[in-house]
């Protein structure tokens, strides 16, 4: 396929003639879900898990729109160069109204709308990254990839004006994720992630790390983290799948532990970057 095609409700386009109506509900309302899938030289990381949490999502937001894995994959793979490391971009829309209104319409087509990116290599990944915590400020549907962002977009954007590169989120004095990733630190030498309720997204990379971790005999737990004990953490990582884990080496301006990237980083992200290579094999 012609570089730069996309995906739009049934066809394959150059992403300049893909076109929607200003009537569509995820321009008016972000009345949609999402999915980034990354994709390795052709081939998908964790399809799967990524296709189940788009399902969970739907069904979340009340969105009738049954596919299965395989149909899904067959719809996505022309968009993909099977010479890059890429990510898709998944978007589904409850569709097009006739007018404005908040209650859902009856007999409307979702719009699905999909297209492939390169994933940016993170530069200098090994001198960590600086963080800043912020109030949660989000809803009470986190666990949703819901396309409604603004929330998440503003918290970022508070970070990056601050020669941060992310936002570290609490709430209610305990940590959640990050405005894009999910968190993970070091304490008293235990791999801790917060548990999975409806504050956090359902990350896979963070799925990911909790099975080698666990396959490794490191020491894993899924338990509350408080702002205290994240401030005295030895090690503390944000994972997403565009970014993988990147370590925290400053949070709020003071260093974390050392201030340089710690050493169950190095181990986890070897690993890691074995994992991806072994299932694409
Ligand atoms: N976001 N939490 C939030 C709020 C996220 O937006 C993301 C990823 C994650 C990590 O999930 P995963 O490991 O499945 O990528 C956690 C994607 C990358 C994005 O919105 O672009």
């Amino acid at each position: 396929m012609e570089k730069n095609k996309v995906y739009l409700n049934g066809a394959y386009l150059p992403l300049c003639d893909a076109k929607i109506s200003v009537l569509d509900r995820g321009f008016l309302f972000g009345d949609g879900v999402y999915e980034v899938i990354p994709c390795y030289k052709g081939d998908f990381f964790e399809f799967d898990a990524h296709i189940e949490r788009l399902k969970n999502s739907l069904v979340g937001i009340k969105l009738d729109y049954a596919r299965t894995t395989e149909q899904w994959r067959q719809l996505l793979e022309p968009l993909i160069d099977n010479t890059r490391n890429q990510y898709i971009y998944l978007h589904i829309t409850r569709g097009v109204a006739a007018k404005r209104d908040h209650a859902f319409p009856k007999g409307i087509t979702p719009t699905v709308f999909a297209m492939c990116n390169d994933i940016v290599t993170v530069k200098n990944r090994e001198l960590g990254i600086k963080g800043v915590s912020l109030d949660d400020n989000r809803w009470h549907l986190c666990n949703l990839k819901s396309t409604a962002l603004l929330a998440n977009v503003l918290l970022k954007q508070q970070a990056m004006e601050n020669n941060n590169s992310e936002a570290i989120l609490i709430k209610d004095g305990y940590v959640t994720e990050g405005a894009a990733s999910n968190l993970f630190a070091l304490i008293n030498g235990v791999l801790t992630t917060p548990p999975l309720t409806n504050d956090i997204l359902p990350g896979i990379t963070r799925e990911v790390i909790l099975k080698i971790a666990k396959a490794n005999h490191i020491k894993v737990v899924e338990q509350e983290i408080s702002m205290e004990a994240l401030k005295k953490a030895e090690e503390i990582w944000l994972v997403s799948s565009t970014r993988e884990i990147l370590a925290v080496v400053e949070l709020d301006g003071i260093k974390v532990a050392e201030g340089k990237v710690g050493q169950l980083w190095h181990t986890i992200n070897t690993l890691f970057q074995n994992y991806k290579h072994q299932s694409n094999e």
